[in-house]
């Protein structure tokens, strides 16, 4: 993957005003509400019944909150994501068992949440170039499924 100047100037600027915590609460509360399906990895989580159980639930904003993290270790290694995530990407699929599908649900309500939180900041190039960190980050976590 090749990375302008003006690409990793803005990854690197958007990230730093991203509250990770609350980035990852929102995105993965989005995904557990609006593809219900999703729900069946997260069993041990407890109360996933409704929206607001969801949006109010610990574990689910704890691990949002580790997902948006995680996330930085690829913005940390952008010429490298492959590599970087080889171990993740083996636990979401020999152990998790998740459908990679759902990394792409999880991506595109980031991008939702992003747009709500910076709002006009959140310019059609910035879109443009947090998609392509996403691709870039569900591909490397794609890797290891065979
Ligand atoms: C665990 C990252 C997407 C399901 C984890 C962990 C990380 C992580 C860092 C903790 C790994 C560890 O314990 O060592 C990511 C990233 C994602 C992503 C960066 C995409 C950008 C997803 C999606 C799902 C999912 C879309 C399911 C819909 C899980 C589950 C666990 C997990 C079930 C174990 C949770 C637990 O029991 O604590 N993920 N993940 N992940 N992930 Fe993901």
């Amino acid at each position: 993957v090749h990375w302008t100047d003006e690409e990793r100037d803005i990854i690197k600027t958007f990230w730093g005003k991203i509250d990770a915590e609350e980035a990852g609460h929102q995105a993965l509360t989005r995904v557990l509400v609006v593809y219900p399906w999703t729900q069946r990895y997260f069993s041990t989580f407890g109360n996933l019944s409704k929206p607001s159980a969801i949006a109010g639930n610990p574990k689910v904003r704890a691990h949002g909150k580790r997902v948006v993290v995680a996330l930085g270790d690829a913005i940390k290694n952008l010429d490298n994501v492959k590599a970087t995530y080889a171990k993740l990407s083996e636990l979401h699929s020999e152990k998790l068992h998740v459908d990679p599908e759902n990394f792409r649900l999880l991506g595109e309500a980031l991008i939702i949440v992003l747009a709500g939180q910076f709002g006009a900041a959140f310019t059609p190039a910035v879109q443009a170039t947090w998609q392509k960190l996403l691709a870039v980050v569900i591909a490397a976590l794609s890797s290891k499924y065979h």
